[in-house]
């Protein structure tokens, strides 16, 4: 099967860039990643990629404040000069713009540790047990123009335990991340979801084994 070429924008420590990292090596994974951009020059993400002799870059946000198009389309230059088919942002922390989404239409995708469209933004998993919700999760999404919207492709459901602090609900909802971000890549790769108006269908459907609802 022909391998989806991705470009990773990160802007952290990478687990989930890792967790797609090792889902290629072993063969789970239809893609190879083509290129690894952070707009943070101490991302250890940047490590993650080279230790898999992966090309990482650096593309600094400074200068480029209030003019985020200008920022965008060094990405997109980057990007299509690796041949990138498929962007994932993987805690890329900038709102992207028009201009790279137009550059790659419903074809970025993004993880967010919260069942969308409840609790976009930041610090996502104190607001959930601040607001007492029972049930968290991770969700994955195509990328549209507002913050933590679009299409929603995935998501994993992570109940809330009565003791759970921020930190061990985000350890919880992390090791689902780290499953549902491969899927729905591999969905992509496999040519295999289909957009309509806001809603993404899988062609063929989901099996058990990929419909990820609760998860042991
Ligand atoms: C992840 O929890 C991801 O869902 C979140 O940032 C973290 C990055 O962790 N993204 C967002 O909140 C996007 N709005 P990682 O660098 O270890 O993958």
């Amino acid at each position: 099967m022909k391998k989806v070429r991705i470009g990773v924008l990160v802007s952290g420590r990478g687990s989930n860039l890792q967790a797609v990292i090792d889902n290629i090596e072993l063969g789970l994974l239809a893609a190879e990643i083509a290129v690894v951009i952070s707009d943070q020059a101490d991302a250890y993400s940047l490590e993650r990629a080279k230790n898999h002799n992966i090309p990482a870059v650096h593309i600094s946000a400074k200068g480029y404040k209030g003019k985020r198009d200008a920022y965008d389309a060094l990405l997109v230059q980057e990007l299509q000069k690796r041949g990138v088919e498929l962007v994932c942002l993987a805690g890329f922390m900038r709102i992207i713009t028009p201009v790279l989404i137009a550059a790659f239409p419903h074809r970025i995708l993004n993880i967010h540790p919260s069942l969308l469209p409840a609790f976009p933004g930041l610090h996502v998993q104190k607001k959930a047990l601040e607001h007492g919700v029972k049930f968290s999760g991770c969700t994955v999404h195509f990328v549209d123009e507002g913050m933590d919207t679009g299409p929603i492709i995935i998501q994993a459901v992570v109940p809330i335990l009565d003791n759970d602090t921020e930190e061990s609900l985000s350890t919880r909802i992390l090791q689902q991340e780290h499953k549902i971000y491969s899927r729905a890549i591999q969905l992509f790769a496999e040519g295999r979801l289909k957009v309509e108006s806001n809603r993404v269908s899988v062609i063929g459907g989901l099996t058990e084994s990929n419909a990820f609802l609760i998860n042991p």
